[in-house]
C-alpha cells in the first residue's frame, strides 16, 4: 500500500522522534499548521511532535463534536496546559448532529463525519489561520483496514485517492502512519506524555457515533455516553486492550416495579488485542458482568437489557459501526 510499516521490534524511538521532528520542520518551513487533538494516544503524540518541531506555529484544536466521553474537552485541555501546549476548543456539536441526522447506514455515518471534520471544520480553521497543513495521527492499522475494505476509518484520505489540497484546501501530514498503536505508545512515553495518555485505551475517530446502532441523535449519544462512563469506570481495573458500550436500535420488553417496561438494550464489549487487527473477548469474572448490568440498568433510565459480546474479531470488529 506504499507505506512501509515500522514493526515494534525494529522501532528505535529516539531516532524516530528526531527524524519526524526534522521532517516536520523541513515541510512546514513558514507560516502555521493546525492539528486536532482528541486526547487519544495517536493525536497526542502528533501534537507533541508538532509542537517540538514548530512551536507556536502549530495551532492545536479540540473539536467538541458532541460525540465525546463525559468531561473530555476539559480533561484534554487541562492536561495539555500542564505540558505547555495551548488547546483551543471548537464547538461543533450542532454541525455534527445536523450532518448525522436521519443516517442509519454505518459507512454513510462515517462519511458524514469525515466530511464534517475535513471539509467544514478543518476547511474553516485553515482559512481562518492561514495554515497550509493539517497534522494528524493516522496509524498503520487505520490505513490497512480502510484499504482492505473492512471499514472506512474517518481519517483516511490520500490513500483512497482523495486530493486534500484540491478538495479541502490543505495538505495532510501523518507522522505516525508507519506505526501500529503499540509503537505509538512507545513514542508517547519517550516524548514525556503522562502514562494516563500513552496507555489510554483506543477510542475511534467517529467517537461515540461508532457505538450507536441506528440514527445518531444527541439523546441517543447521551445514553451511550453514560453507559461508556460506567463501563470505563468498572473495566479500567482490567488490563484489557479496549472496552466499550454500544446502544442497540431494537427495543425489548423488560419489567420494572412489576410493570412492563419496553426499553433499550446496551451491549458491552471488552477486548484482548495488541494491535486491533484481531481480538478476542476478555473472559471477565461474572461478578464484574453482574456489576455492569446492575449499574447500567439502574443509572440509565430506559435501559432494560445489558449483553456481553463473546465474539472474536474476526468476524466481529471492535466497534459496532
Ligand atoms: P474496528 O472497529 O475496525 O476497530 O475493529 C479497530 C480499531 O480502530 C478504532 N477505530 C477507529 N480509529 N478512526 C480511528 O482513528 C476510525 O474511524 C476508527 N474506527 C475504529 C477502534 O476503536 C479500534 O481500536
Amino acid at each position: 500500500m506504499g507505506i512501509e510499516e515500522i514493526k515494534l521490534k525494529d522501532l528505535n524511538p529516539d531516532e524516530f522522534v528526531t527524524k519526524q521532528i526534522e521532517k516536520l520542520s523541513l515541510t512546514v518551513t513558514d507560516g502555521v499548521a493546525i492539528n486536532a487533538l482528541s486526547g487519544g494516544v495517536d493525536s497526542s503524540v502528533v501534537t507533541i511532535l508538532g509542537h517540538r518541531a514548530l512551536g507556536e506555529r502549530l495551532k492545536t484544536y479540540f473539536i467538541e463534536n458532541g460525540l465525546m466521553r463525559v468531561g473530555e474537552a476539559q480533561y484534554v485541555v487541562s492536561l495539555f496546559e500542564k505540558l505547555d501546549v495551548p488547546v483551543k476548543i471548537v464547538d461543533a456539536k450542532e454541525e455534527f448532529f445536523a450532518a448525522l441526522k436521519g443516517i442509519t447506514d454505518p459507512e454513510e455515518k462515517r462519511e458524514a463525519i469525515t466530511q464534517t471534520f475535513y471539509k467544514n471544520i478543518f476547511g474553516r480553521l485553515v482559512k481562518e489561520s492561514g495554515a497550509k497543513y493539517l497534522l494528524q495521527g493516522t496509524n498503520y492499522t487505520d490505513v490497512e483496514e480502510t484499504i482492505a475494505g473492512v471499514k472506512r476509518q474517518h481519517n483516511i484520505l490520500e490513500q483512497l485517492g482523495i486530493d486534500t489540497q484540491a478538495q479541502f484546501g490543505y495538505k495532510v501530514i501523518e507522522p505516525v502512519i508507519q506505526l501500529r498503536k503499540s509503537g505509538v505508545r512507545v513514542i508517547g512515553e519517550v516524548l514525556g506524555l503522562p502514562g494516563e495518555i500513552y496507555n489510554r485505551p483506543p477510542f475511534p475517530g467517529p467517537a461515540l457515533a461508532a457505538r450507536v446502532i441506528g440514527e445518531v441523535t444527541a439523546e441517543r449519544i447521551e445514553i451511550v455516553r453514560k453507559a461508556t462512563h460506567i463501563v470505563e469506570n468498572i473495566l479500567s481495573e482490567t488490563s484489557a486492550f479496549q472496552y466499550l458500550a454500544i446502544l442497540h436500535e431494537d427495543k425489548v420488553t423488560g419489567m420494572r416495579d412489576g410493570k412492563r417496561d419496553y426499553g433499550m438494550q446496551v451491549e458491552v464489549r471488552c477486548w484482548e488485542s495488541t494491535d486491533a487487527v484481531t481480538g478476542s473477548p476478555t473472559r471477565l469474572p461474572y461478578d464484574l458482568l453482574d456489576k455492569l448490568a446492575e449499574r447500567i440498568t439502574t443509572e440509565i433510565p430506559g435501559v432494560v437489557s445489558v449483553t456481553y459480546n463473546i465474539t472474536k474479531k474476526p468476524p466481529s470488529t471492535i466497534e459496532a459501526v
